[in-house]
Order: structure tokens, then C-alpha cells, then sequence
């Protein structure tokens, strides 16, 4: 097997640029099933120039029956080396399509056979800390003692900690437990992969990611950990009875705790990810009437380099031979 032996991840924003540039066009029309097919058309044919034979382990769509690249499907020229590939063409579907903010573009990709395979599994319980605590915390412990541990690690007071919660019914138990120990909240609608690499940026004021959210997003937010660092304690958790019982049916063990390490086992990761309507985290696409400006971050696992890209896209050149039509 043909090892990687360079930066894709700088070829993989391509991909994330062009799924953003095409769905943004969707940003606040209601419709988050058309923004998302929107950035599958586009990310399918980005891929098309990838050199990697690239099979998707991670596809997302099933859970809403949304348009989706599929589990299994190939994707990249098919020469170059064989990897996993984990994509959500929009992360946040429906903060695209009302308008709120960390809808983004997002790839993952590692080497064939290293990805988390989900399964039956849609959800799961996350707790996703900044290197500093990542031996602090521990996903059973209570949630009291894990922000006590992750102040410590990080030198803050507890109150001086912000946790990023996704806002679910389901959370109720955990957002009341969070004030009750003191930390601050930013309770999201949707984005718990925007929420992970929040959690991971010292320079995000958010400190922490708790909770449940899809299985999907926790892979791809491995791929990003296993760059940067950090760490995410994590659990299937399924929501209904159907969930829980196909996943027993397939002898998966429930109680049990996954790392960054054992959801992508390789440390060749690469990750990029466009921002599609902006944040404070990651820019979304600006549209200036001949072209339009994206913000991307780029990773790669082997040397830990992180890549914040400004791309200027400019249609007057660019819709002259590009298969996909962003003006
Ligand atoms: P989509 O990209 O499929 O819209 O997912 C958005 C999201 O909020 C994820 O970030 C999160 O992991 C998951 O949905 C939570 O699922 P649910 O909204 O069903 O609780």
C-alpha cells in the first residue's frame, strides 16, 4: 500500500472551498436539504482530481435522508494511496439554512482501514478538551469534578470556563449541571465538529465540548484532534430504541469509552474545513459579485502543522473551465 507522502489536506481544501462557495449560495433560504446537495455536487467533483484511491467510511445523509455521498463510495482518481475518507459536505445544515453562524465544509482523510467504522450508530456522547487536559478528564466522572480538572490543567478558575453545548432536549440534565458547577455556557442549535475544534483553538474562547451529538461529526472531529492535539473521550449513545437495538444486534459493546486514537488508529491524518456562513471561528464564504473569499483551516496528523487559508476566488477566470457554476 502506497503510504502518503504528501500534504493532501492541501489538496482536500479544494474540496471543502467548493462545497462552501456552492452551498453558502443557500445561506438563510430555508431549504437545507438543497444546500446540501448543493455542496455534495461540488465536493463529488472535487474530488474527481484528488490523487488518492479514496473510499468514503464516514458519509453523512441517512439520519436526515439528505442527499449524501455514501458509505463505501469511491472517491478520488482511484491511483495514489488508498485511504479513508470521512466528509460532511455541510456540517450544520440547518444553520445554513437559517442563516446562524459555523455551518462548514468538512473533510477528513486517513489511511485506508484507520476510520472508526459507525455502523448502525448515529449518536454519540462526546467530551472533547484542549491538550493540556487531556489526561485531566475522565467521561464518567461528574461533570462538576471533569471542569474542576480542565481549569486546573488550563490554570482558570471554573468560572472562567466556557463549554460548548449543543442545545437538545437531551442536554438538560448536563446545561444544568454545567451552571451549577459554575462554568459558563454557548449553547449552539447544531455544529459540534465547529464545537470541537473550538474547544481545541486557545484562542476560541470556548474551552470545552460536551454532550451528544451525531457519530459522523465525532470521527471527523478525530481527524482533526489527532493534528492538533487535544483529546475526545467518547461513547456511543444511542436516541431511540431502533438505534440501540441495531447496534446490540451487531455485538457492539455500549459501555465502552473510544479515544481520538482508537476512532482514526493512525496518526496520518489529514483534515480541511471552509467556513459556509461565518463565525467567529472560521470566516464564511463573502460573495463580492465577481468572485468570493473563503477561510479554510487545514491539517495534517505527521507534522502537526496547522494552516489557516484565505482564498480568493475570482469567476471571470474560474467559470471558464470549472465543472461547477459559483457565480
Ligand atoms: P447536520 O450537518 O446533519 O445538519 O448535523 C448538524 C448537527 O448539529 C451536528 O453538528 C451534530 O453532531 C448533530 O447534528 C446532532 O444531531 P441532532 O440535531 O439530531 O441532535
Amino acid at each position: 500500500m502506497e503510504a502518503p507522502d504528501r500534504n493532501l489536506a492541501l489538496d482536500l481544501v479544494r474540496v471543502t472551498e467548493a462545497a462552501a462557495l456552492s452551498s453558502a449560495r443557500w445561506l438563510g433560504r430555508g431549504d437545507k436539504n438543497a444546500g446540501d446537495q448543493a455542496a455534495v455536487d461540488a465536493m463529488r467533483l472535487s474530488f474527481d482530481t484528488i490523487n488518492i484511491a479514496g473510499v468514503i467510511v464516514i458519509g453523512e445523509g441517512e439520519k436526515d435522508e439528505a442527499p449524501m455521498l455514501y458509505g463505501g463510495e469511491e472517491v478520488g482518481t482511484g491511483t495514489g494511496p488508498a485511504m479513508d475518507v470521512a466528509v460532511d459536505p455541510v456540517e450544520g445544515t440547518r444553520l445554513l439554512a437559517y442563516g446562524r453562524p459555523n455551518a462548514i465544509s468538512v473533510v477528513g482523510v486517513a489511511p485506508r482501514g484507520s476510520m472508526f467504522d459507525p455502523g448502525p450508530s448515529f449518536y454519540m456522547q462526546k467530551l472533547v478538551v484542549p491538550s493540556a487536559a487531556r489526561d485531566a478528564v475522565d467521561l464518567d466522572a461528574p461533570v462538576a469534578d471533569n471542569l474542576k480538572a480542565v481549569a486546573k490543567a488550563l490554570s482558570k478558575d471554573v468560572d472562567d470556563l466556557v463549554v460548548f453545548v449543543l442545545d437538545k432536549p437531551r442536554h438538560q440534565q448536563l446545561i444544568a449541571d454545567i451552571r451549577t458547577a459554575g462554568a459558563r455556557i454557548q449553547l449552539h442549535t447544531d455544529g459540534d465538529v465547529a464545537g470541537s475544534l473550538m474547544a481545541l483553538d486557545p484562542k476560541d474562547m470556548v474551552d470545552v465540548m460536551m454532550g451528544t451529538g451525531g457519530t459522523p461529526e465525532g470521527v471527523l472531529s478525530a481527524c482533526a484532534i489527532r493534528a492538533v492535539g487535544g483529546q475526545m473521550f467518547a461513547r456511543l449513545d444511542p436516541q431511540s430504541d431502533s438505534e440501540r437495538q441495531n447496534l446490540l444486534d451487531s455485538g457492539v459493546d455500549l459501555k465502552r469509552v473510544l479515544t481520538a486514537e482508537e476512532l482514526v488508529t493512525s496518526p496520518d491524518t489529514f483534515f480541511a474545513a471552509t467556513g459556509i456562513s461565518g463565525g467567529t471561528w472560521l470566516e464564511g464564504v463573502s460573495f463580492s459579485g465577481s468572485g468570493a473569499v473563503t477561510h479554510s483551516l487545514v491539517l495534517r496528523g505527521k507534522t502537526g502543522t496547522m494552516r489557516r487559508i484565505e482564498s480568493h476566488h475570482t469567476w471571470d477566470k474560474l467559470m471558464r473551465f470549472s465543472a461547477v457554476k459559483y457565480d
